[in-house]
């Protein structure tokens, strides 16, 4: 049944590259549309950059025949079915919603009767009814549901995540009327286990933001508590493991330095931004999470500042490792990764900071931050490192072994110079 049909993807990011793979497995051809130029040739060379899809993979893709990357929309020219996988980013606080409108308008000077558009990015509610079909109709003097069906269906991709993938994690699906929904449900069913309908795109991209925001949350209440448990002198990460062996009505969520990626410090916004705009009301929860996990940063530097207090050291002028930066345990992703945050105040308190990751693309590597690699050279060189984030190809026990102070953020290292967050 897919071996006729023509799918584009747009974005060949995060979300959009497991997609085209899995459809391409699935006997799709697969237009995948990237306007990032380095990308398209990245993936054309069978070098992929999501750590999910591996360049073996990859390569039978392109070996079928079935999958093309590309930058030009042109050669999606007659798709049966499109899904939107483009960035929504915040700009000064405020959903930036111009990836969904550009790629939107493009794909609208290519649909034909019959076709199916369906939005997977992130976003608030009223996304797909209100912007992206006056832009399909407007731009193809189709009418939505007559001529062409859309829907909404979130992606819940968690990278790195080797027991629950695309295809085994249960997919939100909704349309715009019961034969979108059908249609909608029906592409989905050939590519994953589980598919869920909802009853309009209106829920289902609420529902996305209700699972980013509840993350949200929770993170910044631990991270709140083990604040205060500090100062108390409690050991907040036998509390939660103790409070984690509760079989029911407790959900295990650990503190760390800060949210990061392309989700928890931006969707709950778009959520609370909607609230205000709509009802002018405040969404205190998501306000008071984004102060918390916001502040995280400044906390963890402030308590380097108290180590390196204790050995009659400023901050200004130290040698500091930052080890890990991306914003999630192996992950390259360093988008809003606080560890950006991090490199900033440090920087603005002068001192001398270097990091670690190998799981970072050059191209992405924090501007005018000097690389190393986790050896006992670096170790030797440095006054204080802390611990970011516990990539599983970080040589942890040389950390906890060496003989300078480090602040551990994640409570993976144990030793009489480890500090905890
Ligand atoms: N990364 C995740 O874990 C994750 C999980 C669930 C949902 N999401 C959501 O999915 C969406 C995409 O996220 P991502 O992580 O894949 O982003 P990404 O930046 O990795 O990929 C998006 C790609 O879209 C491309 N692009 C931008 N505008 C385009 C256009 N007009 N036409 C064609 N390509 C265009 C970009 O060049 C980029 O390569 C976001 O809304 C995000 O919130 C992400």
């Amino acid at each position: 049944m897919t071996q006729n049909k023509k799918l584009a993807v747009v974005g060949q990011g995060y979300v959009g590259l497991p997609v085209a793979m899995r459809a391409v497995e699935q006997g799709y051809g697969v237009v995948g549309i990237d306007l990032d130029q380095r990308r398209v040739a990245a993936l054309r060379a069978g070098d992929s950059y999501v750590e999910d899809i591996s360049d073996a993979r990859l390569a039978v893709a392109l070996a079928s025949g079935r999958y093309l990357p590309t930058a030009d929309y042109d050669d999606a020219r007659g798709y049966d079915i499109a899904v939107i996988t483009v960035p929504t980013p915040l700009r000064e606080s405020l959903p930036d919603l111009t990836f969904i409108e550009s790629s939107g308008a493009s794909l609208a000077g290519l649909l034909r009767p019959g076709a199916i558009v369906i939005l997977e990015s992130t976003t608030y509610p009223g996304t797909t009814e209100e912007l992206l079909i006056p832009i399909l109709e407007s731009g193809s003097g189709l009418v939505a549901g007559v001529d062409f069906h859309v829907g909404y269906s979130p992606e819940r991709i968690d990278p790195g995540n080797t027991t629950w993938g695309f295809v085994q994690t249960p997919k939100v699906v909704s349309g715009v009327g019961p034969e979108a929904l059908a249609a909608v449900q029906g592409f989905y069913d050939t590519l994953v286990d589980t598919t869920v309908p909802v009853s309009s795109p209106k829920e289902a991209e609420l529902a996305k933001l209700l699972e980013n925001t509840f993350r949200h949350v929770n993170i910044a209440l631990v991270n709140e508590l083990a604040i205060f448990a500090h100062q108390l002198g409690v050991n907040v990460w036998e509390s939660i493991d103790a409070a984690s062996t509760k079989p029911f009505g407790f959900m295990k969520f650990l503190p760390g330095p800060g949210v990061g990626g392309h989700c928890l410090p931006v969707d709950p916004s778009y959520l609370s931004w909607q609230v205000r705009r709509k009802l002018g009301q405040s969404f205190r929860f998501v306000e008071l999470a984004n102060d918390i996990n916001d502040h995280m940063p400044q906390y963890v530097v402030q308590r380097l500042m108290l180590l390196l207090n204790d050995s009659g050291r400023a901050i200004r002028g130290a040698k500091i490792a930052l080890i890990g930066l991306a914003y999630k345990r192996n992950s390259g992703d360093i988008r809003e990764s606080p560890a950006l945050r991090l490199i900033e105040i440090l920087r603005e308190y002068g001192a001398d900071i270097v990091g670690v990751d190998g799981h970072i693309e050059e191209h992405r590597w924090p501007e005018g931050l000097s690389r190393g690699e986790l050896d006992q050279t670096l170790l030797d060189s440095v006054d204080v490192a802390v611990l970011i984030t516990d990539h599983d190809n970080l040589d942890l026990a040389l950390l906890s072994a060496s003989a300078m102070p480090v602040l551990d953020t994640r409570n993976r290292l144990a030793g009489k110079n480890v500090e905890r967050l």
